[in-house]
């Protein structure tokens, strides 16, 4: 009979000289298979005279156990050292600084327009919006503005092009938020019309607007807020209340000048821009102008199908862009539209 205890440290080495675990069950094979080495020892007892049979069935038996046990252990070992292997390559560095999650903000022009929203709307006033792809009708002409005014000039219009390249037949980015004002009454007198008294119109309406100029003061698209009240007995007293009210809420203080300096606009008869002086701060003394506003004209009430006989109204158009930087001290408008987080981080 073979040595048995050669055996056993030839399956210890051949056990030892793989790490890979499929490798290890196909030498294993060779030792405990269905035709491995001991197997056919165990097998070849048959033949064995009845005295030897006990010993040699007991002996076999050992280095069965033996092979087993050593079998074992390396895939004990191999499963340790992939274990470790593992837990090396996905080691977690915990002094590491933490990932923090961002959190987003609330751009500081978007929150004066929530504010003035808020403002408006717990007097009264609606919310209203219309297109910044517009018609010439509605940006111009119902707001008094004739083909060969003068006003037309005053703004330096996007017009779009058809796709030949052409300036497209009287489409262009709106100037300003007025043309809300037009089509919102216009809408109006469509619904209520038939009516023996036309429901008063109270609205405020925000919105993104587009011109050809760029400076610190100036960015090609800016905000306004377009301010409406139509119905009966609307006077220029209502409007200088109203506007005195919100920007005291607006600035929080009433410690706050305004003051209304005569203009001109198309839309409005008798037209004024409004200034406001800080009594205390940086901007102590100085007036600055904020909004454009007026008695709404006749001829954009009678073109938007309201008597003028009748009914009167004022409209005003805040600059959203120039409160927020007069709220807080801002001295250049393109730092609200350059993206620049170092900057929108500071409101957020
Ligand atoms: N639309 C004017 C502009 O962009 C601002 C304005 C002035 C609006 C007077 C009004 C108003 O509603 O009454 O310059």
């Amino acid at each position: 009979m073979e040595n048995l205890d050669q055996i056993v440290g030839e399956a210890r080495s051949a056990f030892a000289a793989t790490s890979d675990p499929d490798v290890l069950e196909q030498v294993k094979a060779r030792f405990l298979g269905k035709s491995g080495r001991i197997t056919e020892l165990l097998k070849g007892m048959g033949k064995l005279p009845p005295e030897e049979k006990k010993s040699a069935g007991a002996a076999i038996n050992r280095v069965k156990e033996a092979v087993e046990a050593a079998l074992n252990e390396r895939r004990e070992d191999i499963r340790k050292a992939a274990l470790e292997a593992r837990l090396a390559e996905e080691a977690l560095d915990v002094t590491l600084p933490g990932r923090a999650e961002y959190r987003g903000g609330v751009h500081p022009v978007t929150r004066t327009l929530e504010r003035i929203e808020a403002l408006f709307r717990s007097i009264g006033f609606d919310v209203a919006d219309g297109p910044e792809i517009e018609e010439d009708f509605f940006n111009f002409t119902a707001l008094n503005t004739p083909e060969d005014h003068p006003a037309r000039s005053m703004h330096d219009t996007f017009y779009l092009l058809n796709p030949d390249g052409n300036v497209a037949d009287r489409v262009l980015l709106r100037t300003h938020t007025s043309p809300i004002q037009a089509r919102y009454m216009q809408a109006h007198v469509a619904r209520y019309g038939q009516l023996e008294k036309i429901p008063e119109i109270r609205i405020i309406a925000p919105g993104r607007v587009y011109r050809v100029d760029s400076d610190a003061t100036h960015s090609p698209m800016f905000h306004q807020v377009e301010g409406l009240w139509v119905g009966e007995g609307v006077s220029f007293a209502d409007l200088k209340g109203v506007i005195a009210d919100f920007l005291k809420s607006f600035f929080e203080s009433d410690d706050l000048k305004v003051r209304f300096r005569p203009s001109f606009f198309p839309f409005t008869e008798p037209s004024a821009e409004i200034d406001v002086a800080f009594m205390s701060g940086k901007l102590e003394g100085r007036w600055l102008e904020i909004a454009g506003c007026g008695m709404v004209h006749p001829n954009v009430l009678r073109i938007a199908g309201i008597d003028p006989e009748r009914y009167t109204g004022f409209a005003f158009g805040f600059g959203p862009d120039r409160l927020t930087m007069l709220r807080y001290g801002v001295n250049d408008l393109r730092l609200f539209f350059e993206g620049d987080l170092r900057f929108l981080r500071q409101f957020a």
